[in-house]
């Protein structure tokens, strides 16, 4: 698969199916998201892995209850994510604060996406989660209340059959332009 082929293919997945992911291809997307670029090559971030099944239960039982509940479906997944930023570079800080962007923001996207990539390479269906109770996970995963947990990601084998329709994206020139605004 070319990699425009890749990024075609993956989509959202929330109906993941009851078997367990490898730990080798959980390494293989941990190896893809550690290797993403960032600002002063800060590498912001800690990924939480949760595969243990007892525990990603009670991961999920925490972050989906009440107003979150409409994620529930995350219960299915075998495995959750938990992303946490962590202090950056003292360069790569000053230089987001002068420019009014937060680069650690854009790193750790960057870090997610590679890890969903390869997953999606690996046949493993991802769902980026910003919806959750983040304190709830934090007590659950011992995480210090401090911490700043930015992102979860679901990943589990899925059905294919069952996604939904297209990507439903904009048009490239809505999108895009040469040369001028
Ligand atoms: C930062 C971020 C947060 C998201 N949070 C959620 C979420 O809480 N629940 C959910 O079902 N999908 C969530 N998504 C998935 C988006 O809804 C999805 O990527 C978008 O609708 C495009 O669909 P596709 O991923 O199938 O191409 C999130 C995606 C991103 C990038």
């Amino acid at each position: 698969m070319t990699l425009l082929d890749l990024v075609r293919h993956r989509k959202s997945v929330r109906n993941f199916l009851d078997r367990p992911v490898e730990r080798e291809k959980i390494m293989m997307c941990l190896e893809a998201a550690r290797l993403a670029p960032s600002a002063c090559n800060s590498q912001p971030w800690r990924f939480i892995v949760v595969d243990d099944g007892q525990l990603k239960n009670r991961l999920c039982q925490a972050a989906f209850s009440g107003i979150y509940s409409m994620n529930s479906f995350c219960k299915m997944a075998p495995v959750m994510v938990a992303v946490i930023s962590e202090k950056g570079k003292f360069l790569a800080r000053i230089g987001s604060m002068f420019r009014g962007t937060k680069f650690y923001l854009i790193d750790i996207g960057i870090a997610c996406e590679h890890f969903v990539l390869q997953a999606e390479e690996l046949g493993l269906g991802t769902c980026w989660i910003g919806w959750f109770n983040e304190r709830a996970v934090k007590s659950v995963l011992n995480i210090p209340q401090e911490k700043k947990i930015d992102i979860l990601i679901a990943l589990g084998y899925y059905d294919r059959e069952k996604l939904g329709p297209d990507h439903g994206r904009k048009p490239i020139d809505k999108m895009a332009s040469f040369n001028s605004y």
